[in-house]
Parts: structure tokens; sequence; C-alpha cells
């Protein structure tokens, strides 16, 4: 099976790319952020503490997580139910940072994310993909933007779901979540050495154009 790994901040792109890229080369996109937003779903419809280890790592056992893949697109079931439509709130993501920088929850998550990528040829994004979940990756990307462009690109997002946010309440919660995942002890997101920086600040084409190179050198369908 063949693995590439797409790690990078909130808003940078990561979906929209490995997205393009999984339908081209006929992968798997695994979004791994969805994974961590369902469980921050259930501690935010249960009101836990996300930073609180013993209450979540008491809620993980009372949660079942199931991903699937339905005409090649990422549903997530919480309990059984498909929450996939209710993961994506500004509110979610909070509690998704806050609850991923424990042990138990990448613990939890840890098998089910390298369980798709021994069935599927995969292309999975998240912040610790090329590090610490498949460090032997065919090819990683460490994909970056401006802060002003991916805190644009999260508030759009944003307004299309309906949620009435700011561009500076998107930016400052950004900025916050970004402290999180890049500092927290476990599995920080901070780029593997051997990955290929992938600037998404300009045109989204040259950034697929030139992904599409590095592929193409290290993958050989
Ligand atoms: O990519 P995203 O914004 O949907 O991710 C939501 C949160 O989950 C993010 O703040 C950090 C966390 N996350 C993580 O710690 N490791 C991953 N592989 C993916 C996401």
């Amino acid at each position: 099976m063949y693995s590439i790994a797409i790690d990078g901040p909130s808003g940078a792109g990561k979906s929209t790319v490995a997205d393009i890229l999984a339908e081209e080369l006929g992968f798997v996109h695994v979004d791994t952020g969805a994974m961590y937003r369902t469980i921050g779903l259930y501690l935010l419809r249960n009101q836990i503490d996300p930073s609180d280890e013993t209450a979540v790592s008491e809620c993980l056992k009372k949660l079942t997580l199931d991903v699937e893949y339905i005409d090649k697109k990422q549903h997530v079931y919480l309990n059984g139910e498909d929450v996939t439509p209710f993961i994506r709130t500004n509110e979610v993501s909070t509690y998704a940072s806050k609850s991923s920088a424990l042990k138990p929850v990448r613990d939890f998550l840890l098998d089910a994310q390298r369980n798709v990528a021994k069935k599927y040829n995969v292309i999975m994004d998240g912040r610790d993909i090329g590090t610490v979940i498949l460090p032997n990756a065919d090819v990683k990307f460490f994909m970056s933007a401006s802060t002003e462009s991916r805190a644009a690109r999260r508030h759009k997002e944003l307004l299309e779901k309906g949620e009435s946010i700011t561009y500076e309440e998107v930016l400052s919660s950004m900025l916050e979540r970004d402290k999180n995942d890049s500092t927290r002890k476990i599995a920080p997101a901070i780029p593997a050495e051997d990955s290929v920086p992938l600037d998404n600040s300009g045109a989204i084409e040259e950034t697929i154009e030139y992904a599409r190179k590095v592929i193409k050198g290290k993958i050989t369908l």
C-alpha cells in the first residue's frame, strides 16, 4: 500500500489539496482531524472539560468511533450516529484541539489511523502523520500558508456553514489552537525531518502542481 502524509496547521488547505490529489490518484483521503473533532463533539455534548485527562479517559470507555468511506468520502460515526455534518463548528475545533493534547486521546486514535493505511492507498492529513502515525510514508508534505490566508479560509468555511462569527474571532481562536497544537508535549504539529515543505499562500493550482511533481518522483503507480 502507498501512503502520502500531509501535515500542517489548520486552514492551510490540507483537506482541499488532499481531496484533489486523492481523486487523481484513486487514493482514499483520510482526514484525521475529523476523528479528533468527533471526540471533541462528544466532550462538548456531554459538557466534559477537554483538558481534564481523567474525565476524558473515562469518556473514551463509553465512546465508539467508526470511520467509513462512502463514494470515497469520509464519514465519522460517534456511537453509531453519523456526526460528519456537526464537527466543523468553531466550538468543536476548540474542544478537539484541547483534547488532542492528551495521551489517552492520541492512543485511542493511533490504531484506527494506521489500520486505514493498511487497507487502502491513502493520503492522510493531520498534524503528526509523517512524524508519528506513518513514519514510513512514501511521501511527506508539511503544508503552510500565511496566517491571514488561513484565517480567511476558515472564516469563509464557517460562514458558509451558517455560523455567525467575525474574522477577528476566527483569527484569535486559530492562533490559540496553533499554539496548543505545535507546543504540546505529545506529537506536536511539527514537520517531519524528511518532509517536503508545501506553501499554499498563493494559488491552489500551483500548490497542487508542485505536489503532483513531488509525488511522481517518489511513487510509480
Ligand atoms: O485538522 P483539523 O483542524 O480538523 O483538526 C482539529 C484538531 O485536531 C486540531 O486542532 C488538532 C487536532 N489534530 C491532531 O492533534 N492531530 C491530527 N493528526 C489531526 C488533528
